[in-house]
């Protein structure tokens, strides 16, 4: 099954981290969105789109990426961030993301988030947040989502 990572990670790598394990599970490449061409997408039957978390939101320039795409995608796809802190019920910026990547066309077939140190500002009074993170057991449970959503789009094919 021939898959691709679109990730953007800023702050620390965190999300990267992330990529790189769920990629090497799907034998997945992982791109910046700017090391990619559009048109390239239409070659893979599953993608992944990762994102840090700035602001309540997933980086612009993952957004826009997106936003780029012709409508007429049909991989599937998961989506999946790392952050400072869960994603709060009255700001579900994943949710939004997740319906922007389907108004693309794509099936989005799964999601997945976990902690990564977090030095937003005010946090760095007291050296962060989530130090350490994404931890061996973050990336145990990444694995663990990879193996399962393979054999998931492998089995619907
Ligand atoms: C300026 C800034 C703003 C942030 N805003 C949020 C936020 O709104 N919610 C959250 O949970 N984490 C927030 N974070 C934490 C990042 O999402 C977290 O560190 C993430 O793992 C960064 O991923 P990256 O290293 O892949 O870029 C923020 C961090 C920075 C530096």
């Amino acid at each position: 099954m021939k898959s691709i990572i679109v990730c953007k990670s800023v702050s620390h790598g965190n999300t990267r981290k992330v990529a790189e394990t769920i990629g090497e599970v799907l034998d997945a490449r992982v791109v910046d969105p700017a090391d990619i061409e559009p048109e390239e997408l239409s070659e893979y039957r599953l993608v992944g789109f990762g994102s840090g978390v700035r602001h309540m939101n997933y980086y612009p320039e993952l957004r826009e990426f997106v936003q780029g795409l012709p409508k007429d995608q049909r991989a599937k796809a998961f989506v999946f961030n790392t952050s400072g802190f869960p994603q709060p019920p009255f700001i579900p910026y994943r949710d939004k993301f997740v319906r922007l990547v389907e108004d693309r066309g794509f099936d989005v077939v799964d999601t997945f988030t976990c902690f990564g140190y977090d030095t937003y500002l005010p946090l760095r009074v007291v050296g962060g947040v989530r130090k350490g993170h994404p931890n061996s057991a973050d990336l145990d449970t990444a694995r663990a989502f990879a193996r399962q959503l393979r054999n998931r789009v492998e089995a619907a094919d």
